[in-house]
């Protein structure tokens, strides 16, 4: 008999069939004994009657313990009371592989045990419905950029020139060629692509040496990147709106049964429409002043003044034009005020501060040679992209959002190393 999934064992009311799994609960009461078994698609109860089964099956079924792999055959019956509006009354049992003394037991263990254990604790509904979310703003992200005619261009992992800074790069020798290092970005190899497809996106994983423990940090986090020929600073930010709010949209409408065993309050989600909230850098940090915060106009917005910032809104804000001193050399200069950058970011609500970093593209050749200079980079590794603004140059802008930023966000889970199966952290490699 072909093994069926949970999923679709409604449609099987009645009938006998075979199904796979793990089993996460047991219980018995004398005559009848219950296991809750998991296969990936869903979770049924199984039943077992003594009297009805062969003493070895019965005796098998009182041995199983939590994630104990199994085959299990017996007629699927309605039972309304069940989450899946079935259970399966069980006549045959199979052990498929035993686990003895499993690690995680249904008692609390703290996060750094768990996070030993994530290799494990992956199997687990809180933990499979973050999973869940985060798939669907994968392909979420993708189908947006699909419908809206973007071509998908994959950038390389390793690279020659530094992307956003020097402070947090990974290095590694790379054969006669000296350092390569893993991307920080893809963003020069898309706007690159932009002059030959128009609007691209790339998604991957990126790389910093983040030497901050913080709860938005990690060391490996996967970014989308469109980059759009032509648009501006404020089509940049028209993008970024509609972008966001499709995402979180496509998680609300398909995610209703992850979102509820994550206990989210999606009242918030449901705000996030556009247009967002805009509001200046310089008045940001005036009105950050006024709410107590001490930053004076000049730095980068700390992450407890992106919280309080954002506080003040219902949905995410977009902070545009930062000091040119604190932002990546490849921005452009605003022309109303050199001392700025044509750039933005997205804070979202609910104090999961900077999502999206973006900008207009700095499109002039002298202008971005002298800032490669100034920032103590090496013109010989820009080449390549110093052409783009020498041959054909265009006003271009883009941005990147931050995935486990996002899915942090859209879950309402605390940390974003929950955010990824496997996170990589200063201080975390295994599993
Ligand atoms: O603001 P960032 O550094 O911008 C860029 O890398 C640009 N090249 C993007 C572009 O214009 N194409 O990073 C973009 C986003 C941040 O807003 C944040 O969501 C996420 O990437 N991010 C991180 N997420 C997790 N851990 C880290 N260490 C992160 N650093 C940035
Ligand atoms: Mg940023």
């Amino acid at each position: 008999m072909a093994a069926v999934q949970i999923s679709e064992l409604r449609a099987h009311v009645g009938d006998t069939v075979t199904l796979r799994g793990w089993v996460v609960t047991t219980r018995s009461s004398g005559k009848i004994a219950f296991a809750v078994v998991r296969d990936g698609s869903g979770y049924v109860q199984g039943v077992l009657s003594k009297n009805e089964v062969p003493e070895a099956t019965w005796d098998a079924f009182g041995s199983l313990t939590q994630e104990t792999s199994v085959t299990l055959t017996g007629a699927v019956r309605e039972e309304p009371r069940s989450p899946g509006g079935v259970e399966l009354a069980v006549t045959e049992l199979e052990v498929v592989g035993p686990s003895v003394d499993y690690p995680i037991s249904p008692k609390e263990h703290g996060t750094t045990y768990l996070f030993e254990h994530r290799h494990l604790w992956l199997r687990t509904r809180r933990q499979a419905a973050i999973a869940r979310v985060r798939h669907e703003v994968e392909q979420a992200i993708r189908d947006y950029f699909y419908q809206e005619g973007f071509t998908l261009v994959d950038t390389p992992i390793l690279t020659g020139a530094i992307g956003e800074e020097a402070g947090n790069l990974f290095a590694t020798d790379y054969f006669d060629l000296g350092k390569a290092y893993l991307a920080q970005t893809g963003q020069l190899y898309v706007e690159a692509a932009a002059a030959a497809f128009g609007k691209v996106y790339c998604f991957g994983p990126t790389f910093r040496a983040e030497k901050s423990k913080t709860r938005r940090h990690l060391t490996e986090f996967w970014m989308v990147e469109p980059e759009v020929a032509f648009n501006d600073s404020d089509a940049n930010m028209r993008l970024q709106e509609s972008f966001v709010s499709y995402i979180v949209a496509r998680v609300l409408d398909r995610r209703k049964e992850e979102l509820k065993e994550l206990e989210r309050d999606t009242a918030p989600l449901e705000r996030v429409q556009p247009p967002f909230p805009r509001i200046s850098y310089t008045d940001a940090v005036a009105r950050l002043n006024g709410l107590g915060s001490d930053m004076t106009w000049g730095t980068d917005l700390g992450g407890d003044d992106e919280t309080l910032l954002a506080k003040d809104y219902d949905r995410p804000v977009l902070v545009y034009n930062y000091p040119k001193e604190v932002k990546a050399f490849y921005m452009k200069e605003n022309p109303a005020d050199p001392r700025t950058v044509l750039n933005n970011d997205c804070l979202a609500p609910e104090g999961y501060g900077e999502i999206i970093g973006g900008s207009q593209r700095e499109d002039d050749y002298d202008k971005l040679l002298a800032r490669i200079h100034q920032q103590g980079l090496d013109p010989e590794r820009y080449r390549w992209y110093l052409d783009l603004r020498k041959y054909g140059t265009f006003v271009h802008a883009g941005f990147g959002l931050g995935l486990e930023r996002t899915v942090a966000w859209i879950a309402g889970i605390p940390h974003i190393r929950e955010a990824i199966a496997f996170p990589r952290q200063i201080h975390r490699l295994y599993p």
